[in-house]
């Protein structure tokens, strides 16, 4: 099946009460953990591609892996550029074979943001390709951007109307409390999430489809791997699970998770290393780690996104 764009995935999404995962990927075996997932459950998948890794396996050989997953397994995959961060990526990425783009002028004044998603979607949607923009900042890391805690924003939900019907964009990423990376709330803190302001967003554009980012959970047993097999990451809190299941069932109909599935590979990989020191082979070390990510993509599918069987 040729690659396909977001639209009609959201749409069943968003009358259907729940979400599409859009997973980062960057190697072979990442693309093969998530897409096994997808097609065991029978789950539309979007694969999302930033601009770092784009940078780290070229933009040909990522969107040839995606091409084969697509044709491989038969379903609805969406091939995705993950915070844009001009409009020459976008360019390219829609002239390259992407389906979707996402253009993040989220740090940017509101005009400027309105005046370059508005320009990023003109060419897109010349071209056939979806286009995501987004409002209100996330804490944590992406690439080299690095927002500080306490420089994060909310969505103003007074914005998103205004900025929907002048850029025309497709989908629109918000921030209500999730942070990019694997420390998203300090040991000890409760995890919340600004569902008031979802609510809000939902009431000001009904029927439209809404992005969360920023929304791995960080299995515990994952990090309590990673520090038994010689790694040395701090106490890292995700959002919780049934937050997200709420979400999916509220206008939110893709949910971003990147670290997740690192976190599972470097636990995957760890475990083995530990109990097989004298392996070299990267297809030995590599095998449990893409197993890894089967296993946690179809968690994902089952327990929070709720879009098995939806493909
Ligand atoms: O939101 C950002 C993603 O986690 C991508 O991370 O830019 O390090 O590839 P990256
Ligand atoms: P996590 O760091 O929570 O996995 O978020 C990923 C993301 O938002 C990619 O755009
Ligand atoms: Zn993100």
């Amino acid at each position: 099946m040729p690659l396909v764009t977001t639209t009609e995935m959201f749409k069943k999404a968003y009358e259907g009460g729940y979400a599409i995962g859009a997973f980062n990927v960057n190697n072979m075996e990442i693309i093969q953990g998530i897409t096994r997932a997808a097609k065991k459950l029978d789950a539309p998948v979007i694969l999302q591609v930033s601009a770092g890794a784009r940078k780290y396996a070229s933009h040909g050989y990522l969107v040839a892996m995606v091409k084969a997953a697509a044709e491989e397994t038969g379903l609805p995959i969406a091939l995705h550029l993950d915070h844009g961060p001009d409009f020459e990526t976008c360019k390219a990425c829609i002239d390259g074979g992407f389906t979707s783009v996402m253009i993040d002028g989220s740090s940017l004044p509101y005009e400027e943001n309105v005046a370059l998603t508005k320009m990023v979607v003109e060419y897109a949607h010349a071209h056939g390709v979806v286009v995501e923009g987004e409002l209100g900042t996330l804490a944590g890391v992406e690439d080299e951007v690095v927002v500080e805690e306490g420089h994060e924003s909310y969505t103003n939900p007074d914005q998103v109307f205004d900025f929907v019907t002048r850029t025309g964009v497709d989908s629109l990423a918000i921030a209500i409390g999730t942070s990019h990376g694997a420390y998203k709330f300090k040991p000890g803190q409760k995890p919340q999430l600004r569902f008031d302001i979802l609510e809000e967003v939902e009431r000001r554009l009904p029927g439209f489809p809404i992005v969360l980012h920023g929304a791995s959970s960080v299995n515990q047993e994952h990090i309590k791997m990673i520090n038994e097999f010689g790694g040395k990451m701090p106490d890292a809190i995700g959002i919780p699970e049934d937050m997200l299941r709420k979400a999916a069932s509220m206008a939110v109909c893709k949910i971003n998770v990147d670290s997740d599935i690192r976190i599972a590979m470097t636990a995957a990989v760890r475990k083995h290393f530990a109990e097989n020191p004298a392996d070299f082979d990267p297809r030995k070390y590599l095998t449990p780690a893409r197993n890894a990510i089967e296993e946690v993509v179809s968690h994902k599918i089952e327990t929070v996104l709720g879009c098995g069987g939806k493909a």
